[in-house]
Order: C-alpha cells, then structure tokens, then sequence
C-alpha cells in the first residue's frame, strides 16, 4: 500500500522533515511521471526488455531445473514456461451461499459482504479436517489487507489520497465489507483448483465481525470504547496484511498498517505519544473516520488501540468468534508463522513492518497438544514475546518484553504486562532492539530450520544509521537475513535466547544498485526487489515474493526462488511476474508440492490508474471491468512437483 505509507515513527532514529519530504517528493514524482495510460505502460515495458543477452540455462548450480522467465512489464502475468497459471478466486466472486453476482459498477455492501473481499494477501491452503492430508479438496483462507478506492469505485479519479478523502458514507461501507478475510472450500478438477458449488465451512470476516480480545491486555481501561465498556468485544479486523497458521489448524490474521482508518482529534492528551509512536494522526489515511463514529478519536478515544494485533479464527468452526490474542503484542504485525521448540512450545515469528522497527518472536508458555484440539484453544494467550538484537558478532539475542524486567518498571510507564503489551514499540525501545529495515515475513525452513527475514526496504536510513544487520544506507531494496538456532541438527531450539544470524541476500540490481549480492550465477532475471512474502517447498527451497513494483524503473514484481543451503545457495531464479502495478503476496506451498498459491494484489495500482483507466484489466481483461485482486494457483505442465 505504498501511497498510503508511513514514514516511520522511532523515536530512536531521526530525520529532518525537510529531508523527508525533498526524498519524498522526488521519488512519487518521477513514478507519476512515468506512469498514465496503458500506452506509457507498454513503452515502458519494451524498454524494460531491452539489452539482454540469451536466457541462462535450467539452473546451472540450482536445483531448480524450470526454464528462467525473462523480466518483463506487462498488462498480464507470466510463469515459466513449463508452468502454468490459472485463477482460483477473484474479488467479487461468490463465497456464502446465495451471493449476488458481481457488478462492478454498482457495488453495495450487503454484496460485498457474501463475496471475495478485495486485495488478498495472506493466504493458507489447509486440509479439509485439521490435520488431515490434502486431496482433491482443501479449505482456501485469504487475507484482504486493503482497499484501492480509486480502483474499486467510478468517478474519483487517479489520485488516490484524493480518491480516499472523496468517498461516501455508502462506499465506506463497500470498503469495510471488503476488509477483513474469506474462508472459501475448493476443489481440484482436472489439475485446476477452483471454489466448490456447495460449500459448508464458507465464511466472510469483514471490519465489523464481531470479536473478542483476550490474553493480558483484554479488559484494560485503554481498550474500554463507549459500545464496548469491557475492553473485551471488537468489530471487525483491519489491514490484514501476511498472517500464519498454527500446529492445532487455526489461522492467524495479522494487523498491519491499521492507524489509517482513525482520524479526529483524540481529546486524551495522555495518549498522544502513544498514538505518534503508531503514526495515528488527526487526517487519518481513509475517510472512515468520518462516516463511522468509532473510527472517530473524538468520540472513541480508546479504539485505535483495540487494532494492530494477531487474530487467531478457527476455519473449522462456522460459528467461532475470531480473538484478538493480546500476549502477541501491538504493532504493525506483518505476519505470523509458527515453528516448534524442542519441548513442543509453540513458537510465532513476526515482523513489525516500518522503517527502523522490529523483529519479535513469542513463545507459547505451554507444548501444545497434538491429542486434544480443544487443549490448544487458548494457549496464544499465556507467554513470553520477545524482540530481536543483532550484534556485529554474528550472533543475535532475543530480548524479553515483560513486565518489572529491566526497564520495564512503573517509573518507565509499565503498570502491567498490558500496558507493556499495548505499548510493545515504545517497551521495545526502551530494550534497545535494533531498528530494522521493515520486517515483513519471518519464517523457518522446516528442512533446515532456519529462520529467514524479509526486509522489504528503508530508503532512509542514513550512513550514520546503517547497522551490521542492515548494512546499506538508502536501501531502496531490501535485503533477507537468516537466523540459525542452536540446537543438534533436526531439533533446532527456536526458543533459545540467543542465535547466529548472516546475511543471504542483498536486492537490487547487480552492477547498478550498490551493495546487491547473490549467488555469484544469478542470471539479468534473477535479481529481485523488495523481498515481502515467502515460502517453502518440500525440499527446502525458499520462494520469494516480492513488493517493489516501479513502472518507472521497469520492475514488476513476481516470485523468485533458490536453493538455500549446498551449491545453488542464494541463487534466486525468476519463476513468476505479476501483471503491471501488482505485488505478490501469500506463497503457499501444497505439502507434495503440487501446486503454488499466489495472493495477486492491487494490479493495476499506481500513477494515474484508475477506474475508467486501469493500467491493466487483469483478469478478465473485458471491457468495463476493472482489474481484480485474484489467488491463483500455479502447476506444473503435466501435473508433479513445481519449480
Ligand atoms: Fe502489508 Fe508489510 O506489507
Ligand atoms: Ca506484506
Ligand atoms: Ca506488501
């Protein structure tokens, strides 16, 4: 959601805000002048493609053996050769039984609420019965992180602040039903999955689900609202951005940039640090605040802070209540993937996506219980959430947020472990994490049991700033760190306190962008940009997909995979390119890899795009309809293993 994002809110690292704006401006300047029509698309496609020497072979030292995809800029998505691409859902398409069709150009909320919800993100593929295998038929859950209003809705235009700030009471009620997740059973059918005709577990959550928090915070005054005076019950989630699941089958549904739906000025002045520290400011980022009265800080002071936590939804019961696990903490929670510990402890990695925040793992008190489903049903909400330090030593320490420990006293504003939990950035300060270059997914390989770190980018961070575990200043695009825990090999100890990290990649383009390194083989395709979501198959391969997309600078985004460990180490293979103005998001590997789910978000977004003129009208590519968010599924030719 690049126009809408922050700018970072550590208090610990500063800039001037001349600085910001002069980098600020030049950037979106050059991107929108680049960027109009389809025909400014496509000029700059061809020159996308220009000066290549021949494609590489099937992998050189990879252990990959698909023929590499050419970069390339485009109005429609592209894999490799001997792969194929189908879509699975779209936005707009039927998820509840009896869903009107989809008519783009009289969207209403009652639809809206029955079918696909917008910008799929996150996404999880899991078996029909927990821990079942999967066959031929599975239970797709998607993430909607946000919504593209200049996109979605006729009339308001290519500037999409504008776009936002212009919306109806009646079109913010379209966008809050949009929000949220779709739990949606499929088939597969001759090789293609696709939505079954009369599903059973089918489910909407939107920004007005009713929810319950729990864990330490639940109950605290600061999440006390005028609709809910026991801090306890919330509507809806908000900006679900990457996510997870857990061993006992239930998905975790992560927060992410949630301070743009509030707007007003908040009349408690004893919030106002709290609410800089989560960039909440007056204007807010969407129009919400101004049609729906809780979204409002002057008359709900306390509801920004029943938002930006983990939500955990059981997709095997239609009729459980979604729960905002607290022990988590809050942030701006990018995703949340589990790992075990030696003892059967669950452990969650997750990633605070802004510039110069952190990296934070939990760990659940208790094993968790392969026996009894129901054992495990509140243990997210008892544990110990902890934040990343990177020394220069190559080695890293997990850094307890708790309460009474260290700094974490009264004297310093921590009354409790709510309040440490409600304030996690501010206690993460005081604990002198390091700031990183915004984490997005932290996920372990289940082959090797290291831990990867995606960090996206951080175009200002300063010579001054650079640290060893984010090394190079304007890092326009990004860089993976790899964690290794102790632990005799198989049984990686992912609740040790301390650990060795490294560097696996730097991105950008070799040659041209300083500091970029990969497999010294990587191919002119194979560099990567803004790496966000990743995945692992069977043989321990990490698949990458990436954020970055810069029509200006010829870069869509796609998936990129490579070898971790042996000889093809860090090469990274182009395997996916995602239609002009989309990112990819949600990689999700079937367990006999089978097949590659991809969340396709936001094509067609940025410069001037927009309803009557998308830069692309992928998928359908029909006249009047504008480009959909849409999981697809990815096969190889022939049916087998992918990649
Ligand atoms: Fe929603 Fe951090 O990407
Ligand atoms: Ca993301
Ligand atoms: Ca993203």
């Amino acid at each position: 959601m690049d126009e809408i994002e922050d700018i970072g809110s550590n208090p610990r690292v500063r800039e001037s805000i001349e600085e910001i704006i002069a980098r600020r401006f030049s950037r979106r300047g050059a991107l929108l002048a680049a960027l109009g029509t389809v025909a400014a698309v496509e000029a700059a496609a061809q020159g996308a493609g220009q000066g290549r020497g021949p494609t590489p072979m099937r992998g050189g030292p990879s252990t990959t053996s698909f023929p590499e995809l050419r970069q390339q800029l485009a109005m429609d998505h592209a894999v490799a050769e001997d792969h194929e691409a189908h879509v699975v859902i779209r936005w707009g398409d039927p998820v509840v039984p009896d869903a009107p069709p989809f008519e783009p150009a009289q969207l209403s909320a009652e639809a809206q609420a029955m079918q696909f919800g917008y910008n799929n993100d996150f996404i999880a593929v899991l078996p029909m019965t927990p821990g079942a295998p999967i066959g031929d038929r599975a239970l797709l859950w998607a993430n909607h992180e946000y919504t593209n209003t200049n996109l979605m809705f006729p009339g308001l235009g290519g500037n999409p602040r504008e776009a936002r700030a212009r919306v109806t009471a009646a079109q913010v009620a379209v966008e809050m039903a949009a929000h949220g997740g779709s739990l949606v059973e499929i088939e597969r059918v001759d090789g293609r999955w696709r939505p079954v005709a009369t599903p059973r577990l089918n489910r909407r959550i939107t920004a007005d689900t009713p929810m319950r928090i729990s864990g330490p915070a639940a109950g605290h005054p600061l999440l006390r609202t005028q609709a809910d005076p026991t801090g306890r019950a919330v509507r809806g989630t908000l900006n679900n951005c990457a996510g997870g699941t857990t061993p006992w089958g239930t998905i975790l549904t992560c927060e992410e940039n949630f301070n743009f739906y509030f707007g007003g000025q908040n009349p408690d002045a004893a919030q106002a640090e709290a609410l800089r520290r989560y960039g909440i400011r007056p204007e807010g980022g969407y129009a919400w605040f101004r049609h729906v009265a809780r979204f409002d800080m002057a008359q709900e002071p306390n509801e920004p802070n029943r938002f930006g936590w983990v939500v955990e939804i059981d997709p095997y019961d239609p009729d459980s209540v979604p729960v905002k696990r607290t022990a988590l903490g809050r942030f701006k929670h990018e995703g949340a993937a589990h790992a075990l510990a030696p003892d059967g402890r669950v452990v969650i990695y997750m990633g605070d996506d802004e510039r110069f925040d952190y990296v934070y793992r939990f760990v659940t008190a208790r094993p968790w219980n392969p026996n009894d489903r129901a054992a495990n049903r509140d243990l997210l909400d008892e544990g110990v959430l902890s934040v990343a330090r990177f020394e220069a030593d190559g080695t890293m320490r997990w850094l307890p947020l708790v309460h009474g420990q260290g700094p974490l006293t009264e004297a310093n504003g921590f009354a409790s472990q709510a309040d440490v939990l409600i304030h996690a950035r501010r206690a993460a300060d005081l604990l002198e994490a390091t700031p990183m270059d915004r984490p997005e997914d932290v996920e372990a390989n289940p082959a090797t049991g290291r831990v990867y770190v995606m960090l996206t980018n951080n175009d200002r961070r300063t010579a001054a700033q650079v640290n060893a575990a984010n090394p190079r200043p304007a890092n326009a695009h990004g860089h993976v760190i790899e964690l290794i825990p102790p632990g005799a090999p198989g049984r990686p100890d992912h609740a040790a306190e301390t650990m060795r990290w490294g560097l696996f990649l730097r991105a950008g383009k070799p040659g041209q962008d300083a500091g970029a390194e990969y497999h010294r083989a990587t191919s002119q395709d194979g560099w990567l940009s803004c790496p966000d979501n990743c995945a692992f198959d069977s043989k321990g391969r990490i698949w990458i997909a990436t954020d970055g997309a810069n029509t200006a600078a010829g870069i869509a985004d796609g998936v990129w995979v490579a070898d971790t460990m042996g000889p093809g180490r860090a090469l990274t293979r182009l395997f996916y390119q995602a239609p002009i103005g989309a990112e990819v998001c949600g990689p999700w590997i079937l367990p006999d890899d089978s097949a590659l789910f991809l969340a396709i978000q936001h094509p067609g977004e940025g410069g001037d795009s927009h309803f009557e003129a998308p830069s692309t009208r992928w998928p359908d590519f029909a006249a009047g309809m504008p480009p959909r968010p849409s999981v697809i599924a990815v096969t190889k030719k022939g049916g087998g293993p992918i990649g």
